[in-house]
Parts: structure tokens; C-alpha cells; sequence
């Protein structure tokens, strides 16, 4: 079996938990367009992209718009978020993120982000993380989002690694998915069940340590 030499981090859900501040300004914003957006609908935009996300928003609301009217939309969306995330501080990192990144750093392996996020700089700088990522890929540097694999594709080019020899860490189906059509092993941190295309699913990456990345 290949030798892992890097892994590739998603963002949102799986080193911080930014899934509340998406729920407030996207509520925000179905409130203003008068409906309500709940939890569980801010459960299926997990890894979707911005403008993917609006898209589906606006059809829960029954709601039509041109496509300056959703540029517009989104854009007041992300304005909300980002005010949100401006303040955002280190501890607000889930759970083993950081203590995982320093281990691998510690046994020199490559990392990786691969979001979907185009606010992703800014949320690593704010939480201290940036140092300890090579390589950063997000919705800035791709032209197709999760399933396709480009995000992933991406990350390994750049840090110069074959994809068989990459772990992603991913929260998402749509990730996971991404992840396999990329060629790479997976772990999924979350639900068995709802991730189950993963090679192996964790709680958090408070239980996974560097070892272990050979016996997926
Ligand atoms: C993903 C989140 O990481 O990034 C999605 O899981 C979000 O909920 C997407 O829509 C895009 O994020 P941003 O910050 O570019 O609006
Ligand atoms: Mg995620």
C-alpha cells in the first residue's frame, strides 16, 4: 500500500465549527425575503458552495431571482458572515485540530487545506492556524465544487504528492465523494452512517493520530 506523506484538510465542520455563523446570516437572509430557514436546513449546505447554497435556499422559499438579484444576495449573505467571523479566535478550533496539524508537522508530513470556503485565510489567520499549512486550496482556486475532485487535485499538485499517497479529512458526503474521485483515502469525522463511504469514521480529530494513517 502507497505511503501516506500528506493529508488534505476540509474546513468548515472538520478543524473549526463556522456551520452556526453560515446558519445566522443565511437566516438572516431568508427572514428579510420573508421565510424562515431552520437547522436542519443549514444541515444540507454542509460543503455546498455559496452560490450553490443560495440556490437551494431560494427554492425551499418558493422564491425566483435573476442572477444580478442572487450576486446581490450573496454578497449581503457573505457581508453578515464575514462581520461574524472577524472576531472569530483560536478557541473556537474543534476539538484535536491543532494538536493533530503539530503531529503530523512533528513527523514531517504535508498538509493541505481543501475548502469550499472563500473566506478560508481569513478564518485560519484569525484562529492561528495559517503557519501550519504548506498548501492552501478553496473556493477561490477551483471552478467545480465537491463531488468533482478538483479541490483535492489541486492540493496535492501543489504540494507535489501523488493523490494515493494523500489522506482527506472531510465532514461532507459531497467531501468524501470528492475525496474517492480524487484516488484518495478518506476519513470522515461525523456519522458511520451518513459517511459511509469513507475508509474510516471518526468524532473528531482528537482520535486520530499520525500511526494510524498507514492502516486505512
Ligand atoms: C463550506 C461550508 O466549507 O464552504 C458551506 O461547509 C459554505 O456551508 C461553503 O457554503 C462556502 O463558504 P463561503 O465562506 O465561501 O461562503
Ligand atoms: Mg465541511
Amino acid at each position: 500500500m502507497a505511503q501516506i506523506t500528506a493529508c488534505i484538510f476540509d474546513l468548515d465542520g472538520v478543524i473549526v465549527d463556522t456551520a452556526v455563523y453560515h446558519y445566522r446570516a443565511w437566516k438572516r437572509l431568508a427572514n428579510e425575503l420573508g421565510f424562515d430557514f431552520t437547522e436542519e436546513d443549514n444541515e444540507k449546505l454542509k460543503g455546498i458552495s455559496r452560490v450553490k447554497s443560495l440556490e437551494l435556499i431560494l427554492g425551499w422559499g418558493g422564491i425566483e431571482k435573476t442572477e444580478t438579484e442572487r450576486e446581490e444576495l450573496a454578497s449581503r449573505k457573505n457581508t453578515w458572515y464575514v462581520e461574524m467571523i472577524q472576531s472569530m479566535r483560536p478557541d473556537e478550533i474543534l476539538p484535536g485540530a491543532k494538536e493533530f496539524l503539530q503531529e503530523m508537522k512533528a513527523a514531517g508530513l504535508k498538509t493541505a487545506l481543501g475548502s469550499a470556503s472563500k473566506n478560508s485565510g481569513l478564518i485560519l489567520e484569525r484562529t492561528g492556524l495559517l503557519p501550519l499549512f504548506d498548501v492552501l486550496v478553496d473556493g477561490n482556486h477551483v471552478s467545480a465544487s465537491k463531488p468533482n475532485p478538483q479541490v483535492f487535485l489541486k492540493g496535492a499538485e501543489a504540494l507535489g504528492i501523488e493523490p494515493a499517497n494523500c489522506v482527506v479529512f472531510e465532514d461532507a458526503v459531497a467531501g468524501v465523494e470528492a475525496a474517492i474521485a480524487a484516488g484518495m483515502k478518506v476519513v470522515g469525522i461525523g456519522s458511520a452512517e451518513v459517511l459511509n463511504r469513507a475508509d474510516l469514521v471518526v468524532k473528531g480529530l482528537f482520535e486520530i493520530h499520525v500511526p494510524q494513517l498507514n492502516n486505512l
